[in-house]
């Protein structure tokens, strides 16, 4: 499984990327505007700069709502860098957009996705990744690991080739779930990460270690 951060800012993307362990990023309006970036040039440098950062997919998200619009907007972040995804709500709009993006080799993240069918149709539209939202899934009480399954289950005997990539992550637990349930990304908050680090017994046993390791001196 690979590992996104779901984040705009520049230190935790700097953090996680020190760790290794980082295969790309992703964003949304609400993590850009976050960080108090505004206007069309502050929006590319910011991607541009995180492009420069990471060597890995980093999904920028379309603001605009139309099939024109996301068409020309998408155009425009896709000429940032290589390495950009486009990243477009389920709408209708938005799954024509997809269709358009993979049908000139450019690629999307299906985003705000919180059933089987919309999976269903961003694979059919051809998009890269789908964004199941488990966190605001759970929200609502319903299970969203669960859906991150039955879409895995789907795409694997339909032979879609659509990656599973879990949103709105919000606990190191929902990794570890995401993981079993077969989802191809995760991508997470960097406090979810680093919370996959913990555990009381390896602080004591380190503690014990290096106790031990003082009498060996
Ligand atoms: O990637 C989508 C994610 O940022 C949404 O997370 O915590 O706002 O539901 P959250």
């Amino acid at each position: 499984m690979k590992f996104f951060i779901d984040t705009a800012n520049l230190d935790q993307i700097r953090e996680a990327n020190e760790l290794g362990i980082l295969d790309g990023v992703t964003t949304n309006p609400s993590l850009m505007a976050k960080e108090g970036i505004k206007g069309e040039e502050a929006i590319r440098q910011h991607y541009l700069t995180i492009c420069e950062m990471v060597d890995g997919p980093v999904s920028a998200e379309v603001l605009g709502t139309t099939f024109e619009g996301m068409v020309e907007e998408g155009k425009k972040l896709a000429a940032i860098h290589k390495n950009i995804v486009v990243k477009i709500p389920m709408t209708k709009d938005g799954i024509k957009a997809i269709k358009w993006f993979t049908d000139n080799d450019i690629q999307t993240n299906c985003t705000l996705v919180f059933s089987a069918g919309q999976a269903i149709l961003a694979a059919k539209a051809g998009a890269t990744y789908v964004s199941p939202f488990i966190g605001r899934i759970d929200d609502s009480s319903w299970d969203g690991v669960q859906l991150i399954e039955q879409i895995v289950n789907i795409y694997n005997s339909q032979g879609f080739m659509t990656e599973v990539l879990a949103a709105s992550i919000r606990t190191p637990l929902h990794i570890v779930r995401c993981a079993e349930a077969g989802a191809d990304v995760c991508t997470c908050p960097l406090p979810s990460i680093l919370g996959l680090l913990k555990h009381p017994l390896t602080d004591l046993g380190l503690a014990q270690f290096l106790k031990d390791a003082e009498s060996m001196k």
